[in-house]
């Protein structure tokens, strides 16, 4: 379904556009915690999502549309389509204002209208951002993670004092930062079965740091039985230690772990639901097709997904890749690299043909990898994107970012 116009009337949007981005943000930022945590980005993006929560009660019907540049806008019920919601001076709507292009003028502040998707605001110029780890070859500080500096020397991403951050991905790959000296110092990342309490992001990929309140250890993806104790992984319930291939996900039983338990069978797809509360917690309520919600699986927890997501380990470890702030930039380790196994990881855990549905149009982030979705004739072979085309709330989700930067 489109809505890229009045004719139709896009149900519920940003109520799932919301609870998806909670999934999606929360799996990359995940993804990325994998090496070390960015707790600033899942921050900033927790308090937008629960800010739109808040005012925004999910339930269905809604009457959420898709509105044009220069149309009024709220991103609640009215959302801009390919397009930015503009907000000035504390008003409750805004304008739908079109992106500032690659190498336009623009100012580092929430009124000011957004840089088009993948770009982001640096010395008053939108460009291409934080897309280069620590070590790797730049010409501009702005083209390195943040946190890192190009060096004058070297020309070389290092970081900015000689001080690593926790909350974002600057180490050299291999390596973490351990903030429990007086100084914060990439460290060499533990090893598998090591004993990561205190050091929860240091675990190599390939294994969640994952055990009891007490003591927790760098434990292999999908590598619990039911019944074992596990760290739930608030971010991303598909990657775990719990046996995903056995349908084993993490689920809380304290503040501090859980046990694998089975995933409960999908929702009775002839009965309705009104919000998301209806249906399992991998699922959420579709109602894109009138009043009556349905329960529709968002993020899939099984063998297939497990194995894409060790695939896609495997492959940042092959080629030393950290997901840096930008990853889906071309020129990123990442999506030069390891593109396929990012998008077999999209297709077979995620359900993109449900967030299709639900969002207005976006283009796609500038010189951006675009996973297609494998119910289309390319069967999840990246591609690359350069133009606008179908809607993908990835979009939203580089936007965000990118303001963040
Ligand atoms: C939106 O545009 C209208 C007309 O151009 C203008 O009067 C109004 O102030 C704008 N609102 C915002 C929030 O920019
Ligand atoms: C933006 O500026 C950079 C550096 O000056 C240049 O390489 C690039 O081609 C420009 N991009 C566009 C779209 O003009
Ligand atoms: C840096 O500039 C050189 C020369 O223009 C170019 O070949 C190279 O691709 C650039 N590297 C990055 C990371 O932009
Ligand atoms: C890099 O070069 C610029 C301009 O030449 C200079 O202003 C800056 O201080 C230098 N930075 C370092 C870290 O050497
Ligand atoms: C972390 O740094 C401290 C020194 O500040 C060091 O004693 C400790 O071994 C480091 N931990 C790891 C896992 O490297
Ligand atoms: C936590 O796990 C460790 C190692 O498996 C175990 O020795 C300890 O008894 C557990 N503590 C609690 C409170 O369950
Ligand atoms: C699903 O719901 C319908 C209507 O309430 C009911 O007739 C059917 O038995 C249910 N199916 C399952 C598998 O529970
Ligand atoms: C939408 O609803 C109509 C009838 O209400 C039904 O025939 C159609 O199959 C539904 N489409 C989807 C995609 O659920
Ligand atoms: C996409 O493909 C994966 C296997 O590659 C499969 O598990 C999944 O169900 C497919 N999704 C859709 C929507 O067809
Ligand atoms: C694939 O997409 C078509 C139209 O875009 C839709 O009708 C069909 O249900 C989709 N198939 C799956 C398996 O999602």
């Amino acid at each position: 379904m489109t809505c890229d116009d009045d004719r139709f009337s896009c149900p519920k949007k940003e109520g799932h556009l919301f609870s998806f981005l909670k999934v999606t943000l929360a799996k990359a930022i995940f993804l990325a915690s994998m090496i070390m945590t960015n707790f600033l980005l899942l921050l900033s993006i927790t308090l937008c999502i629960v800010s739109a929560l808040s005012v925004h009660a999910i339930s269905c019907p809604s009457n959420s549309q898709c509105v044009q540049v220069g149309e009024q806008c709220n991103n609640l019920l009215k959302i801009c389509s390919n397009s930015d919601c503009k907000y000035s001076g504390g008003s409750t709507s805004g304008n739908c204002t079109a992106y500032i292009p690659e190498n336009g003028s623009c100012l580092q502040n929430y009124d000011s209208p957004s840089c088009y998707p993948g770009l982001s605001c640096y010395d008053n110029k939108c460009v291409q951002y934080g897309f280069i780890q620590n070590g790797k070859d730049c010409n501009q500080t702005y083209q390195c993670s943040k946190g890192l500096t190009c060096s004058n020397s070297t020309n070389k991403c290092v970081l900015t004092n000689d001080v690593c951050d926790s909350e974002l991905l600057n180490c050299p790959f291999g390596t973490f930062c351990n903030t429990t000296g007086p100084t914060k110092v990439c460290y060499p990342q533990l090893e598998l079965n090591d004993d990561c309490t205190v050091y929860p992001t240091a675990c190599p990929y390939g294994s969640v740091c994952s055990g009891n309140d007490t003591t927790k250890t760098c434990t292999a993806l999908y590598s619990l039985g039911l019944g074992e104790t596990c760290s739930p992984n608030p971010n991303d319930a598909t990657v775990s230690a719990c046996d995903a291939s056995k349908g084993l996900y993490c689920e809380i039983n304290s503040a501090q772990y859980g046990f694998c338990t089975k995933l409960p069978s999908p929702s009775n797809s002839s009965q309705s639901c009104q919000d998301d509360s209806y249906c399992n917690f991998n699922e959420i309520c579709e109602c894109s097709n009138g009043s009556q919600g349905k329960c529709s699986i968002l993020v899939n927890i099984n063998a297939q997904c497990a194995t894409d997501t060790k695939s896609y380990h495997d492959c940042l470890i092959g080629n030393q890749c950290v997901q840096v702030n930008n990853y889906l930039n071309l020129n990123s380790c990442v999506a030069s690299k390891c593109s396929k196994e990012f998008c077999a990881v999209r297709n077979s855990c995620e359900n993109w043909d449900i967030v299709d549905s639900l969002s207005c149009p976006s283009p796609n982030p500038i010189n951006s990898l675009v996973c297609s979705s494998n119910n289309s004739s390319s069967s999840g072979e990246p591609s690359l994107s350069s133009s606008l085309s179908s809607p993908i709330i990835l979009i939203s989700l580089l936007s965000i970012i990118s303001t963040l930067f």
